[in-house]
Parts: structure tokens; sequence; C-alpha cells
């Protein structure tokens, strides 16, 4: 039998997207923070676009846990990062520039892989030569990165540290990567030597940063600390439960928090899944509860729905309850975050999905086959909007009736409780009902 250990002293949360990114994780992780004394990337990569308002200003990260701005907050990134330098730099430099000191709380796993700029090139070539077929990626190499580590020959982060093999190692993966860029895609090939150059000269101010976060997660369980596992993307996009092959390449799924950062099972008390009071995504992939109608063009506008990343259009739809039920089976999700409640204020009726008519019958689980997906034509019920406004509302007995019917019946056709209720980008915008931390 394996020893899970006493779970009732698990400290640790795992806060994960439950659509298809972009719920507003970024706000969540960074409010929750203030009670917890880690925050853990676990995987993707600088595809993720966290925003998170600091002092008023807003500031969108990439890399960087969104816990950073809260003083004496841990902030790890696990092996399952694929991780680009010039970004994780870039960023530090712009916290620090904003008064916020990241010294001796910020950890990187020797064992992450790193994105390279032969990993974007491909990314961005076999974008242009899909064509129509394109998946509408970051473009920022996040594929390329985590085919090498499952092809084994990723170059991970603390072999920056040994030079010649670095140089040796990197020179045999770009030897593949401009192969394929020159030969198949037509495109420009990336100089080896320049590359490598450019990383080692990043090693010396990487070398205090690198930690085994495995064994800095398990030292912080014995102390009993909270620690709080960030994800990035959502369950639609995850690589094996998401909406395959418009997905991204890693595991999103709760499960991902372990994998991508070798903490222990027992660590974990509750996954919580962030979902937007409606449905938006960026890229391509089917989306059944899409809006190309004014009220679609409303949610854009009041959401200010463009992308953190790419500053892309992102496509906006009704609360879909078949993919957020499917979503929280798949990614162990516990209880509910509802963001940007307030973008809905004077929308009316709204419609909730319940289930999707596909084949001439009625079904309400998300058909596994892609090409029934795509032929989903959803279910409604309608409600009524409310009048007034839910914006920046603390508590949830001073929300309009209408807004509390709305979520108490999202709560009820996914099956569990919202704690949280968001109602603006601000860190105090927020309705608490259960603190994921207490008790
Ligand atoms: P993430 O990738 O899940 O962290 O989400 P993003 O930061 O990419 O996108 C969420 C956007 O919604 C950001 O611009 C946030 O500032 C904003 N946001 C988050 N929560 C709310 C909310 O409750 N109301 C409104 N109006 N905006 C919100
Ligand atoms: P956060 O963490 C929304 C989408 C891309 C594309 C697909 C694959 O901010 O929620 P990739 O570059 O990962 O190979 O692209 O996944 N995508 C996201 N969409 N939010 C994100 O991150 C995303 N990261 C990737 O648009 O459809
Ligand atoms: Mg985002």
């Amino acid at each position: 039998m394996t020893d899970f250990r006493d779970q009732t002293t698990a400290r640790g949360i795992v806060l994960i997207g439950a659509q298809w990114g972009d719920e507003g994780k970024g706000k969540v992780v960074d409010l929750l923070a203030g009670r917890c004394d880690a925050v853990v990337r676990f995987q993707g990569g600088h595809n993720a676009g966290h925003t998170v308002i600091h002092d008023g200003e807003t500031m969108v990260l990439h890399l960087l846990p969104s816990g950073i701005l809260n003083p004496g907050v841990e902030c790890l990134i696990g092996n399952g990062v694929a991780l680009y330098l010039p970004q994780f730099f870039k960023e530090l430099e712009s916290i620090r520039q904003r008064g916020v000191d990241p010294a001796g709380r910020l950890y990187v796993s020797p064992d992450c892989p790193l994105i390279f700029p032969s990993h974007m090139a491909l990314d961005q070539a076999r974008e242009r030569h899909a064509g129509r077929g394109r998946i509408g990626t970051t473009g920022r190499g996040i594929g390329p990165a985590y085919e090498d580590k499952a092809a084994r020959r990723a170059v991970r982060a603390g072999e920056l540290f040994a030079p010649r093999a670095f140089r040796r190692r990197l020179a045999a993966a770009l030897d593949l990567h401009n192969f394929m860029l020159e030969k198949y895609y037509g495109a420009e090939p990336v100089n080896p030597k320049r590359v490598a150059d450019e990383w080692l000269a990043m090693a010396d101010e990487l070398r205090p940063l690198v930690a085994d976060v495995a064994a800095r997660l398990e030292t912080l369980e014995t102390e009993g600390r909270a620690v709080l596992f960030e994800g990035a993307q959502g369950v639609m996009l995850d690589i094996d439960h998401g909406t395959y092959p418009y997905v991204t390449s890693s595991s999103t799924v709760a499960a991902g928090a372990l994998a991508g950062s070798g903490a222990h099972l027992a660590q974990l008390r509750e996954v919580v899944g962030v979902v937007k009071a409606y449905t938006t995504r960026v890229g391509e992939g089917p989306f059944p509860t899409e809006l190309q109608d004014e009220v679609g063009r409303r949610l854009a506008r009041e959401g200010a729905e463009w992308g953190a990343t790419t500053g892309r259009a992102r496509r906006c739809g009704w609360f879909d309850a078949v993919a957020v039920r499917g979503a929280a089976q798949r990614g162990s999700i516990g209880s509910l975050c509802i963001t940007k409640l307030d973008v809905l204020d004077g929308v009316d009726p709204l419609r909730i999905c319940t289930g999707y008519q596909v084949d001439g019958g009625k079904t309400d689980v998300r058909p596994a086959l892609m090409n029934r997906y795509a032929e989903c034509v959803p279910c409604y019920e309608q409600m009524d909007g409310w009048g007034g406004s839910t914006r920046g509302v603390t508590r949830w007995e001073d929300l309009p009736q209408g807004a509390r019917a709305y979520i108490e019946r999202l709560e009820a056709l996914v099956g569990l409780e919202a704690c949280i209720v968001s109602t603006g980008p601000a860190r105090e915008e927020t309705i608490i009902r259960r603190h994921p931390f207490d008790s």
C-alpha cells in the first residue's frame, strides 16, 4: 500500500484554469499569495500571460510565479516549466524596477528544459506551413521544446554550468532544428555558436537561483507551510484531456502540479478551478458556445478580451457547463473561482450551455472524437440578467439577486461550490465566500 501520509494537515492548493486559459488565474494567485508561503509554476512557459495589478499598475507575468509581488512569498519554477531565459531575466528586471526584490525567494529547477530561438523559429515556421490547418500557437516555441524533452534531447537549465558539454548538446539539438528549418520549412537557420555564447553569458546570473525544487517543497511541507501551485493555460488546452490537436503541449490538469514540481501527492489539499462567468478562447479549434454577434463583441469589449501574451483578440461566448464539468472531473477540481462576473452586467438575457445536440441526439458530455465535437450545437438554458453593477462588490449579499442566482445556477450545473467570485481586475475586487487556505 502506498503511504499517502496524513492529508488532514496538507497545505497545498492547486489552482488551474478550467476553460481555455486566461480565466484570471494571475489575479487570483496574486490575491491568495497574501495567505501563503510559496507559489509554484509547474508547466507551460512564456506562452502564459498572467495579469496582476500592483499599486494600480498592470503587469503581465509570463514566467515568474504570480505571487512574486507579495514580499516574503517564495516563488518556485518547477521542472515541468519550459524556460526561455531571456524572458525570465527580462521579467526579473521589470519587477526589480518596480521596487520588488526577489532575492533569496526565487528558485528555478535545474531540470527545466530550455527554450532556444530555434524552438521559436520552428514553432512559427510550422504554423506558417500549416496555413489554414494551424493551431494558432503563441509562437513561443512551446511545442518544439516539449517535443525535445520527450525525445530526450532537451538541454536543461542545470547544464549551463558545464559549458563544454552544454555547447556540445546544444549543437546537436540545433543541428536537427536547423535541418528541419532549412530543408523542410525553407526557413532561416539559427547560429549555434551565437546561441551558446548568449546562453552561457546568463549562467552566472542564473546560478544562485537554481535549486532542487522538489527538495524545497518537501522542506516546506515538513514545516507545515502553505503552498500554492499556479497552473498556466487551462484544462481544455491540456495535451491529453483538451481539445486535441488544438491544445498546448503540457499537462494543465492538477496532476501536472506533481509531475512538474516533484511535490508529494499528500501535500495537496484542494484543487481550485478558475473559470470566467462566460467563455473565451485564443487561437484555433472548436468552441461550441462562441458568439459572433453583438453580444460576443460586447463581452470582448467589456472584458477587454485580447491576449495578454500575443495581443490577439480572444473569441468570446456563453458559459459552457458541459466543458467545465468535464474539466472539473479530469482536473480533480474541488471548487470553483468564478471571475469577470462584472462583464455580464447589463447582458440580458443570459445563456448557459447545458448540453450539445450532435448526430441527431442530445448529450451532456463532450464527445471524445474531435470531429464530432466540432459539430456540436449547444443547448442553452436562459436566465434573466440583472440590473445594477457588480463591479468591485466584495460581499456576496451585496450582489444583485440576479447575479447571485446566476452564480448559484453555474454551481448547480457544474456540481461544485464557487469559493471565490471576482468582480473586477484588482485584488480587492473579490468576494471570498470560503478561503481555500482556511481550516
Ligand atoms: P490568466 O492567464 O488566467 O492569468 O488571465 P489573463 O491575465 O490572461 O486574463 C484575464 C484578464 O481579465 C486580465 O486582463 C485581468 O486583469 C482581467 N480580470 C481578472 N479578473 C477580472 C474580473 O473579475 N473582472 C474584470 N473585469 N477583469 C478581470
Ligand atoms: P494563460 O496561462 C490562453 C493557446 C494558444 C493556442 C494553443 C497552443 O495565460 O492562460 P502554444 O503556444 O501553447 O503551443 O499554443 O494554446 N494558449 C493559451 N491560450 N491562455 C494561455 O495561457 C495560453 N497558452 C497557450 O493560443 O491556441
Ligand atoms: Mg493569460
